[in-house]
């Protein structure tokens, strides 16, 4: 075949077996902000929801409660993200560092652990607590900002918010930057309490549906739901994958 015509195949080829990326419309106005609204949140919605209040880092006790385990079952929870040794895993929104020093361990001394918050007493108080489990150089403290975790691009293998989407000042650009930190076939998971389920005793502002967090992250075409696991008892584990 001439090499003119087998370039234009080849590039045919490529075009139909690329993956369609197909995203919602963005809405204009990306967000909303009403005067009426729940006290515990903030007054401005996206795409329906109202977004809540950022936890202040004086309420890290309840983070670190005792009975945070039995309650949350964290450890199902560690045991379903099936982290590897060597890989470089994100903590968004990582508070106190409940679930840092337990995700360092799995990581082992060739990965890394990238804690983020907004909140530099949250980072102070999250190194302490890295010390006092002795694997602070694995993990990483970094101050984000409300837009942006100030993540290396394509650095993550997994990227995990605990309790934290809800309370996004903005979702949108959070998870479009965080998109550009995820490794391609990296996954991003959602630990959100679930609304659908009148019995879990926690605030509605502070609980999400599985249907929302799909509705949001449709509008992020390069993001691919993969599944809900659910063996927990009051939460969500919704995870997607940068295709
Ligand atoms: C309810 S706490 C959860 C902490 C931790 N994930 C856990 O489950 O123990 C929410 C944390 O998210 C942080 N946060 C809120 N918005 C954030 C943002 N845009 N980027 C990074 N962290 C954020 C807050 O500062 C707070 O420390």
């Amino acid at each position: 075949m001439h090499p003119i015509r087998l370039l234009l195949l080849a590039h045919l080829t490529l075009l139909l077996g690329a993956p369609l990326l197909r995203a919602e419309p963005i809405p204009a106005p990306l967000y909303e902000t009403r005067s009426e609204h729940d006290p515990n949140g903030i007054g401005k919605f996206f795409l329906g929801r109202e977004i809540a209040h950022v936890m202040g880092h004086q309420a890290w006790g309840w983070l670190e409660r005792p009975e945070r385990e039995e309650e949350e079952r964290t450890d199902l929870l560690l045991e379903a993200l099936a982290i590897q040794p060597g890989q470089t895993v994100a903590d968004i929104g990582a508070g106190s560092g409940y679930f840092s020093w337990r995700m360092a361990r799995k990581v082992g001394d060739e990965g890394r652990v990238l804690a983020v918050d907004i909140q530099n007493e949250m980072l102070e108080m999250l190194m302490r607590n890295m010390a006092m489990r002795r694997v602070e150089k694995r993990v990483k403290p970094v101050l984000g900002t409300i837009t942006d975790p100030k993540l290396p691009p394509n650095s993550c293998d997994l990227m995990l918010m605990v309790d934290v989407y809800h309370e996004f000042d903005h979702p949108f650009e959070m998870i479009t930057a965080m998109i550009s930190a995820l490794k391609p076939g990296g996954r991003l998971v959602f630990v959100e309490f679930r609304l659908e389920d009148p019995k879990v005793p926690i605030k509605l502002l502070h609980r999400m549906s599985e249907e929302q967090v799909r509705k949001e992250m449709r509008l992020h075409p390069a993001l691919k739901f993969l599944e809900n696991k659910s063996p927990l008892p009051q939460q969500h584990i919704l995870i997607f994958t940068r295709q």
